[in-house]
């Protein structure tokens, strides 16, 4: 989608079709993925909700991302925070050319994303109202410890995840929980694909939390 927002990130936008749930889902691709990966998850988890859909800037080995990263798992502190900050400039953007309630943000973030979603919670507390992240890991220890108060996140880890350790997962659920967030963590019983169990449990938490 061609538009002036700046910062630029290649995005797609779907428009609500159900206004009054006043929730935009922010959706952010895995390594490799694009703005069009998420928008049928986007679509099953809240159906009518609008859909704000970048793609990351970053490319390794041609596959988009939306930070660098040195190795599997050993991430670009200073990418990641620098393209933090980026995405939250751009969300801020966004929600104003779409006429997108600031407050009312939800990140679906899958791996690569839910890594990105996590450090926006970090640094940027206010600019998200809930997320979920499905096999997300600690994206960094924050200098300064943000206030997560009122902020619903659902972490969805993989048993078996041969990428994300379940200690990883852990570690960022107590981390979130010390700032205040509202933390439940679902198990899929499988690795680090998606499975119809954590879409179950993604759409189930986010029914209940609706009216953030
Ligand atoms: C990351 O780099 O964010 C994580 O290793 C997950 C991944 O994208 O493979």
């Amino acid at each position: 989608m061609k538009t002036s927002i700046e910062p630029h990130f290649i995005h797609q936008f779907i428009p609500a079709t159900r206004p009054d749930l006043g929730i935009t889902l922010l959706l952010l691709h895995g390594t490799g993925g694009n703005e069009q990966d998420l928008l049928p998850l986007g679509h099953e988890l809240l159906p009518g909700a609008a859909l704000l859909s970048p793609r990351g800037r970053v490319l390794e080995n041609g596959m988009p991302r939306f930070f660098r990263r040195f190795g599997e798992g050993v991430f670009d502190t200073d990418d990641l925070k620098f393209q933090t900050h980026e995405l939250n400039e751009f969300i801020k953007a966004a929600a104003q050319e779409y006429g997108l309630e600031q407050n009312k943000f939800v990140a679906v973030g899958y791996s690569n994303g839910a890594n990105i979603a996590a450090s926006l919670l970090l640094l940027h507390p206010h600019t998200l109202a809930g997320a979920i992240l499905f096999r997300p890991m600690v994206p960094f220890t924050p200098e300064f410890d943000p206030d997560l108060a009122h902020k619903a996140v659902l972490l969805s880890g993989g048993m078996r995840d041969p990428i994300v350790p379940r200690n990883n997962t852990k570690s960022l659920a107590e981390m979130l929980t010390r700032f205040g967030a509202e933390i439940e963590v679902f198990w899929h019983q499988g690795g680090h694909e998606l499975g119809q169990d954590d879409l179950t449990a993604a759409e189930q938490w986010l029914s209940r939390k609706v009216a953030l």
